[in-house]
């Protein structure tokens, strides 16, 4: 996880309480680093809004260039990341032309693909993909990218080529927050066991496994499930059924902060209208597109997805896109959305840097507890 690399190294001894404004600060420890970063870069400080709960930097003068000023703050970038799960840039030129290279930058690493897909989406140009495309008026639920693996982006961009002309915006809320807000059996339940997610492809209805798994081939998507560790059964008439468990909750690499990365709430059946779920139970019985169980398969109960939604709903917060904006975000740290909106709204998603659960530590389970203290 080489994004984390550096700052394991400097670990961050004091992040700020999730949820309180990022003061604008930019002297203390990492003062100095800012020095060496030339005066483009001191050009974009002062005009830091201290409105919002995370950095927002903003050109101060036409030329400051997005790839430039990632180049030379690419520490410091990653250090606020860290600390506040995401960050705001705006106003600065060749963000667009900049994008890909500086989440490239950021993440360490290569552009990913979006690969085991959820969500329609476009490549736009390389690994630089459109945001979930689906229609207009629906609210796409906070999530983690990917948190339905054990494989996942750590850095993630976002650049909005057109804000729409209302709504639109891209939420955030804290992975931590929203865990600390949650019952506590609750949240034992989801790290001991994890998550099973169920998929169930049926010919014509939602995403096509051919689009999931970007082949038209069967026996690849044998190959790639189990290089996934995703257990594929094939059943008459071309319908495929794929069980995968990942984790339910994680500890950041860095700051050791237990966070809430999972997508039960996205692929439970109470996530639907009753219309949607009873009309799918009518045709598809048990065997709906999308699921999810505890990890030992056995139900979550509506209540429980109840809770979740409504602790993402309490710690959401948003602010109004404006194009140009670049916004990085921790994946891990930072949950996000989108809401509905109006007009022609075109935002684009890079990720970098990859994470699996086998490579960072995991939450103690109450189990293991109980063995390492007996
Ligand atoms: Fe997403």
């Amino acid at each position: 996880m080489l994004f984390y690399g550096n700052l394991i190294r400097r670990r961050v001894m004091s992040p700020a309480e999730p949820g309180t404004a990022f003061n604008g600060d930019i002297a203390g420890p990492r003062g100095p680093q800012i020095g060496r970063v030339g005066e483009q870069v001191r050009l974009a400080l002062p005009l830091i809004d201290t409105s919002l709960p995370i950095p927002v930097f903003e050109a101060s003068a036409d030329g400051l260039d997005l790839a430039i000023w990632v180049e030379y703050a690419q520490d410091y970038i990653r250090s606020l990341l860290c600390e506040y799960g995401a960050v705001l840039v705006r106003g600065m030129s060749g963000a667009r032309d900049g994008f890909a290279i500086s989440v490239r930058r950021i993440g360490e690493g290569d552009l990913l693909d979006y690969s085991n897909r959820s969500t329609p989406r476009s490549r736009v140009d390389g690994n630089v993909f459109t945001s979930t495309e689906y229609p207009s008026d629906q609210v796409i639920p906070q999530h983690g990218e990917q948190a339905y693996t054990s494989r996942w982006p750590l850095v993630l961009g976002f650049f909005c080529e057109v804000a729409a002309r209302s709504g639109g915006e891209t939420p955030l809320a804290s992975a931590a927050e929203v865990l600390r807000s949650l019952p506590q059996e609750l949240v034992a339940r989801f790290r001991d066991l994890g998550v099973q997610y169920e998929r169930w492809f049926h010919p014509h209805l939602g995403l096509p496994w051919s689009e999931v798994f970007q082949t038209a081939d069967p026996a690849k998507v044998g190959e790639i499930t189990a290089a996934a560790g995703i257990d594929a059964t094939w059943f008459d008439g071309g319908i495929l059924r794929t069980r995968e468990r990942a984790q339910g909750v994680i500890e950041h690499p860095v700051t050791g902060v237990q966070l809430w990365f999972n997508q039960a709430h996205l692929f439970h059946p109470a996530s639907l209208s009753d219309k949607v779920r009873h009309g799918l139970r009518r045709i598809y019985g048990d065997r709906l597109p999308r699921n999810a169980f505890f990890g030992d398969g056995t139900p979550i109960d509506d209540a429980a997805i109840g809770q979740i939604s409504a602790a993402f709903d309490r710690h959401r917060w948003s602010f109004p896109w404006r194009d140009g904006d670049v916004l990085l975000v921790d994946n891990l740290a930072v949950t996000h959305g989108r809401n509905a909106f109006e007009g022609n709204r075109r935002v684009l998603v890079a990720m970098a840097g990859v994470g699996t659960a086998a490579s960072i530590a995991q939450p103690a389970t109450a189990s293991s507890q109980k063995s390492s203290e007996g």
